[in-house]
This record gives C-alpha cells, sequence and structure tokens, in this order.
C-alpha cells in the first residue's frame, strides 16, 4: 500500500487560503471531467469551510461545470436541514443558495430521518452513484475538518472504531453533547482520490502539528488514521493554524 507524504500549504489567511483551493480543485475537478462523466465530491460542516463557501460561490461558477459535479456530505448532524446545526444547511446557506446548480446533484444526508435507516440509505446512495476502486466507492475530493481532540467527520477518538469500519456510513454521536451522528467512515474516507484538511485559526496549532508529527500519541486519533490508499492528502492551513509546524 503506497502512502504519500501529505502536502501542506500555508497562506497569510483564510480568504487566500479558500481561493488557492478553488483554483486548485478546479483544475483538478476539470482534468478528472476529461475522463468521467462525473466526479462525486463530500463537503464537511463546521465552522472552518464558511470563507471556503463563499468563495466557491463568489468565483468557481466559470471554473468548475458544476452540473458535472455530485455533491455528497462527509456527516450531518441529526436535525433537520432547517435546523442551525445542519451541515447542509450551513453549505446552503454560504454556498448552495447562491448557486444555480442542479438540484438532483446535491445529495444531502437526511439528518431529520431515523439515524440507522438514514445511515443504510446513505451508504446504498454512494455505492449506486460513485464508481468504486478496489470494490469500494471512491470519491474524487473529500474535504475535512479536524477538530482540536483529533476527529475528523464524526468521528470522534472514542469512536475511532468507525476509521475500521465496514460501513460506508454509520450513526456516530457526539462524545460531550451525546448529539446522534451520520458519518462516512474510514473506509469511505480512505478510498477517496483526494482528501483536503482545512484548518485555521490558533486554536488548531496543537492538533494540526500533533496529527502530521504524529507527537503526544497522536498516531491513534481518527485525524491521524486519515491515509488514503491511492489518494493524496493535502492541509491546507492559515499561519495561526500551522504556526507549530517546523518543516
Ligand atoms: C462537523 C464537521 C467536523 C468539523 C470539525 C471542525 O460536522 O462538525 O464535519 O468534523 O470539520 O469539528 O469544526 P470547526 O471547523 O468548527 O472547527
Amino acid at each position: 500500500m503506497f502512502v504519500s507524504k501529505p502536502e501542506i500549504i500555508i497562506e497569510s489567511d483564510p480568504h487566500r487560503l479558500s481561493d488557492i483551493i478553488v483554483h486548485q480543485i478546479a483544475v483538478y475537478f476539470n482534468k478528472r471531467l476529461n475522463n468521467q462523466a462525473f466526479i462525486s465530491i463530500a463537503l464537511s460542516g463546521g465552522n472552518t469551510p464558511n470563507v471556503l463557501f463563499r468563495k466557491l460561490a463568489d468565483i468557481s461558477l466559470t471554473l468548475i461545470p458544476w452540473h458535472r459535479v455530485r455533491i455528497f456530505w462527509v456527516d450531518e448532524r441529526c436535525v433537520p436541514p432547517e435546523h442551525p446545526e445542519s451541515n447542509y444547511g450551513q453549505a446552503k446557506r454560504y454556498f448552495l443558495e447562491h448557486m444555480d446548480l442542479p438540484v438532483n446533484n446535491i445529495y444531502r444526508i437526511h439528518g431529520e430521518d431515523d439515524p440507522e435507516s438514514e445511515a443504510h440509505r446513505y451508504s446504498s446512495l454512494i455505492s449506486s452513484l460513485v464508481p468504486s476502486k478496489n470494490g469500494v466507492p471512491s470519491l474524487d475530493w473529500i474535504l475535512l475538518g479536524v477538530g482540536e481532540d483529533g476527529h475528523v467527520a464524526s468521528i470522534f477518538p472514542d469512536q475511532h472504531e468507525l476509521m475500521y469500519s465496514n460501513k460506508l456510513c454509520s450513526v456516530a454521536h457526539h462524545p460531550i453533547s451525546g448529539q446522534n451522528r451520520i458519518t462516512m467512515t474510514g473506509k469511505l474516507i480512505n478510498n477517496s482520490s483526494w482528501v483536503s484538511f482545512l484548518a485555521t485559526g490558533e486554536n488548531k496549532a496543537k492538533i494540526v502539528n500533533d496529527i502530521i508529527h504524529l507527537k503526544n500519541e497522536a498516531e491513534k486519533l481518527p485525524a491521524a488514521l486519515i491515509k488514503p490508499r491511492n489518494g493524496r492528502v493535502t492541509w491546507y492551513l492559515d499561519i495561526q493554524a500551522g504556526a507549530l509546524l517546523k518543516y
């Protein structure tokens, strides 16, 4: 299994960083669309992506053929789409409602439905739409954040077995609030072609450094277990989040 070293891109601030991301993914998406009818991407929630979502809304329409991009979510809180904590609702507010994208290319997780049933439905949906590699659906691009505790998607350190689940999507629980979540598992995330971490702010500096340099017993944290077997990993950091990295 070949796992390449992660690329690290540090930029002065989230706006300039987002501009770089949009231009880099636009080149990548268009290149892949030379050989396939659609590409499939998955978005994370949390606060960090909001600047990127706005940038996508502002400049990507002429750069990315969105009618050929299928949009999934890495995870979702088990709340209705209009709930302020909905990851889909957040992407809609900052990105989707500013774009005239084909609604049938947008595949939100139904946070309002029974969690186990929805995890199963979403797994089946991905299997039916996303071409497989090594017998597992392979997403073209995944946007991940990272929690200060080292979680990614809704895979928290106390449920890191979800990194090894045989399912594509599973039910998870927030370790403090107990909130039900639906999350992609390591099986799906680590079969994607390109995982992009986005982390900004000084509060992420320690976890970013621990994960990238496997310090302070970080090797078992979910974020450290993101190693696409045939894909690449890029860390997009602002100066504050990258402040402790020595490389
Ligand atoms: C979610 C996200 C989650 C997020 C991290 C970082 O549903 O909350 O998918 O994995 O990326 O918690 O969140 P912030 O960007 O808010 O720091």
